[in-house]
């Protein structure tokens, strides 16, 4: 993980300047996206087929994708910086995925028994996690629900905490701060309960409790505040839901144990960071083993494959049946086909190796970028993902998040788009993700773009 900072100028009228004529340009390549959202509008509802894909100035529809690129129905090609929000690690149609999906297609996608596969990725993941027993899901959501479940069902106890601007799915249970406003968020030693989603009973919403990303002693007012309560807490180890914001040395160590002293329960959300942080994810990265980890994103090759590993003592709880984890989809063999690829012939310690050096490619000229134009601005990256902030100082939660002027990442993101790098949307909130299939003269693009962005406000 590396975080570097650097120097605040009001560059407000050049960012109104740039979005106006980035967007002109934007909907002017086009045509044929719009069309379709038109067409859309009539049988999906928002014309998108989730609600993040409706993005300022418009949605871009895709036709197909291959290797480092995806190519929108217009014709543009991009260098796939998006990656599916996080999820295409390996790049599109990789050999290794194509391979093992058409393989299992022809035996057969769906039993709802046991195959061998499963146990295969098992064991690989729990060599990489160190957590010996393993289940499958088909969505982060359900992910973070099974380990929010099963934390509640070991202690026996309601309340659960989650971290002030971390993003775990679209359950009940974690519609809670994830991006709250300003004015919403009330005291920073003991942040508002903030429902983020209409539709989840204030009743579900008052048993999570928030805290500040990096903020021991607010973890431990509130645990000693709710003593005998608490069952347990799920957190994003390394934030990536408000940028990418990290853990600071100890946090998470120190977590574990005041939870532990507790009597309750640690679940890292890997969804995001499961094998892009590196390998192991950010548990390897940070060094701290949680009682449960929740992957999903990139450990499916692009299919839907999610996974939740836990100590032995947790999962007992299941495997006896004390806790019912099921899902007609778990376990997929499609699922399990691709996640094995990825896991065997996709994420090897040489694609590794490739992400490094291009993301210290990256990063190296990001900050000479920045340097040279006197941008207020850094670089923070981990693994094979990475974003500018446009702040001088370091953020240390979601308050810092807060803060950033989000102008500068859609200006930011339009360059990148109309010079043919697709960076995710939702400006700040995002990240880039390289996959194993990326080159050194994807990257140069990419650099480039931020250059003429640059230049264009200073
Ligand atoms: C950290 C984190 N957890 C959970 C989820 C939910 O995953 P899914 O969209 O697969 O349900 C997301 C989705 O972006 C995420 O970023």
């Amino acid at each position: 993980m590396s975080v570097q900072t650097h120097p605040v100028r009001d560059l407000s009228a050049a960012l109104e300047r740039e979005i106006e004529e980035q967007e002109r340009r934007f909907v002017a390549r086009q045509p044929r996206s719009a069309a379709l959202s038109d067409r859309a509008s009539h049988t999906l509802a928002g014309g998108v087929t989730s609600s993040w894909q409706i993005t300022r100035p418009q949605a871009v529809w895709l036709s197909h994708g291959a290797g480092s690129k995806i190519y929108d129905v217009d014709g543009n090609e991009y260098v796939d910086l998006h990656g599916g929000y996080g999820a295409a690690l390996a790049g599109h149609a990789h050999p290794a995925v194509v391979e093992a999906v058409q393989r299992q297609v022809a035996r057969g996608t769906h039993f709802a028994q046991p195959t061998e596969t499963a146990t295969e990725v098992a064991g690989e993941l729990a060599r990489r996690w160190g957590l010996p027993l393993w289940r499958f899901a088909n969505s982060g959501t359900e992910a973070t629900m099974d380990a929010v479940h099963l934390m509640r069902a070991i202690t026996e106890r309601d309340l659960i905490i989650k971290v002030e601007g971390c993003y775990h799915g679209h359950h009940d249970s974690v519609q809670v701060s994830v991006s709250p406003e300003a004015d919403e968020v009330g005291n920073a030693s003991r942040p508002n309960q903030v429902p983020s989603s209409t539709g989840v009973p204030k009743a579900i919403t008052d048993l999570t409790l928030v805290v500040g990303f990096n903020d021991l002693p607010g973890l431990q007012a509130l645990l000693e505040a709710n003593a005998g309560n608490v069952a347990g807490m799920i957190v994003e180890p390394i934030m990536m839901n408000a940028g990418i914001i990290p853990p600071e040395d100890g946090y998470l160590s120190g977590a574990k144990e005041l939870l532990h002293q507790h009597g309750a329960l640690l679940a890292f959300d890997e969804v995001k960071t499961g094998l892009t942080a590196g390998p192991s994810g950010a548990t390897g990265v940070v060094g701290v083993t949680p009682d449960i980890v929740c992957l999903a994103k990139a450990i499916g090759g692009g299919l839907a494959s999610a996974a939740v590993g836990g100590t032995a003592a947790v999962m007992e709880h299941v495997a006896n049946g004390e806790y019912e984890m099921v899902g007609t989809f778990n376990g997929n063999p499609l699922a399990m086909a691709a996640t094995r690829a990825m896991l065997f012939d996709v994420a090897t310690d040489e694609a590794y190796r490739a992400i490094e050096s291009l993301r210290a490619k990256a990063v190296d000229a990001f900050e000479s970028v920045i340097s040279a134009h006197g941008l207020d601005a850094h670089v923070v990256s981990a693994g094979a993902k990475g974003c500018v902030v446009f702040r001088p100082e370091p953020v240390r939660d979601y308050r810092g998040f807060l803060e950033i002027d989000d102008r500068f990442n859609h200006v930011h993101w339009l360059y990148q788009h109309n010079g043919g790098v697709f960076l995710p949307p939702w400006g700040k909130v995002e990240q880039w993700l390289m996959s194993v299939q990326h080159t050194e003269a994807d990257i140069e693009l990419f650099v480039a773009n931020f250059e003429r962005f640059a230049a264009s406000l200073t």
